[in-house]
């Protein structure tokens, strides 16, 4: 027994295989002013978030011409329409009469945007279309001459991208090879099943900090070490020069300090008999699931309709594919499911910010026969759930849960936001394992030194 215990062992840890492809020099010190400083703040906004692409909206949300949703980004409001040719314009959402904001609401339907302060009217693509007393401007009458300020919008993985900087890039190039995965996947055949915003008590940073690294993870998500292996050493990394990255965490695969490393525990029992394989053949050797289990999804993936995993690597059939797109969102790519979590600026306080979560399924079969496939149910970072776009929630911090793992992830990111008023801290200090949060301290500061 305790040769087959040790044989275990030994092939488990030569099976180890991580990777990161770049240290990062500390280019800044991570010190809690950059958390709390009202300057730092609108430094970020103007020299930063006004320049980089941000996601605006989830497409299915505005399906039809007229179809709108408003993105609030500290004290910016931009306005999404969807147009006659079902492309997607982007504008800042204010009049260009006398600045008051235009729409007040997060989402609807419009033929027309009439302002409610001297009633301008403009047309879905933004074109003034109606003054009151037209013949009484000096310049010339305004109609067909004054729009909305559109700005660069696109749509890409059914996300609505905008960015207030004219001269931007195009949105491929900002991704760079972040998009060469994304296009493995298929976000377009995806349905929103999940998606909570919430005003939370702490910097925009802290959160993205901690998404930036997995060296939390034995600490603040015990839980989860039965099935995915959290040591940075069976990890790859990326770091993209575009200031993005990627962790691809092994899954379906429980760490070596799980005290069970080597039972099938519940989560991996449902993964096998989910994909038609018998746990009993897995009994005290759960390091062999996970091989298993792509093969078996290899083999199957097209006939349950996930054609996609026939563009995916092996690994990306059990592990999870969690980029950070910078500055502000992480998306969790697994086989079946796709996950984001953000955090944006508040319009004034830099000890708080707004955090979204949204989970993106694909169906869980390719069929609607409910003898098929009964349950028609999908995950959600909560539960299981039907298989449809559903409604934004706002959530008061505290009052609802964001999900387990996100709720413990907000926890910490609320106390560290205490310790950064404190005159003992005096920076971070960090392992290699951190060095995407370096990295991503770095980025931001060439951007806020940037002509
Ligand atoms: S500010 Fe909009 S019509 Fe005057
Ligand atoms: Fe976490």
């Amino acid at each position: 027994m305790t040769n087959f215990k040790e044989k275990n062992l030994i092939e488990r840890a030569n099976s180890v295989s991580g990777s990161a492809n770049k240290v990062f020099q500390e280019e800044v010190k991570i010190t809690g002013d950059r958390y709390t400083s009202v300057d730092f703040m609108e430094k970020e906004m103007d020299k930063m978030w006004a320049k980089v692409w941000n996601i605006g909206g989830w497409c299915n949300e505005i399906p039809e011409p007229g179809d709108y949703i408003t993105h609030e980004i500290g004290r910016e409001s931009i306005l999404m329409v969807r147009q006659e040719d079902k492309s997607i314009k982007a504008f800042h959402n204010v009049c260009p009469h006398r600045g008051n904001r235009l729409v007040h609401s997060d989402n609807g339907s419009a033929a027309d945007f009439t302002c409610t302060y001297h009633g301008w009217k403009f047309n879905q693509s933004g074109t003034l279309i109606y003054a009151q007393d037209e013949e009484d401007f000096p310049q010339g009458n305004p109609c067909g001459k004054i729009n909305l300020s559109e700005i660069p919008c696109e749509v890409y993985g059914s996300l609505i991208w905008y960015n207030m900087d004219e001269n931007c890039f195009p949105l491929s190039g900002f991704l760079g090879e972040v998009k060469n995965y994304f296009d493995m996947h298929d976000l377009d055949g995806m349905k929103r099943v999940y998606y909570k915003v919430c005003e939370v008590p702490f910097n925009w940073k802290a959160l993205r900090d901690n998404f930036n690294e997995s060296y939390h993870l034995p600490m603040t998500h015990p839980q989860i070490i039965d099935y995915f292996d959290d040591d940075y050493k069976n990890t790859d990394f990326e770091l993209f020069d575009t200031g993005h990255n990627l962790m691809k965490m092994k899954g379906c695969l429980p760490s070596l300090r799980d005290k069970g490393t080597f039972e099938i525990n519940e989560k991996i029992e449902a993964d096998l008999i989910n994909w038609n394989l018998d746990p009993k053949d897995f009994e005290g050797k759960a390091h062999k699931a996970r091989e298993a289990l792509q093969k078996q999804k290899r083999k199957l993936g097209s006939k349950r309709g996930f054609d996609h995993f026939e563009r995916m690597p092996d690994a990306w059939l059990t592990d999870a594919f969690h980029f950070n797109i910078f500055p502000g969102t992480s998306i969790t790519f697994t086989a079946e499911v796709v996950s984001l979590q953000r955090t944006e600026p508040h319009p004034t306080d830099p000890n708080k910010s707004i955090y979204d979560h949204w989970q993106m399924a694909l169906k869980a079969n390719d069929s609607d026969d409910p003898e098929t496939n009964p349950t028609m149910l999908v995950a959600s970072p909560e539960d299981m759930v039907e298989w449809k776009e559903v409604e934004k929630k706002v959530v008061i911090f505290g009052e609802e849960t964001l999900s387990e793992v996100a709720d413990q992830d907000l926890d910490r990111s609320s106390a560290q936001q205490l310790g950064f008023h404190s005159r003992g801290f005096k920076g971070a200090y960090l392992s290699g394992q951190e060095n995407r949060v370096q990295q991503f301290h770095n980025i931001i500061d060439r951007y806020l030194n940037s002509e």
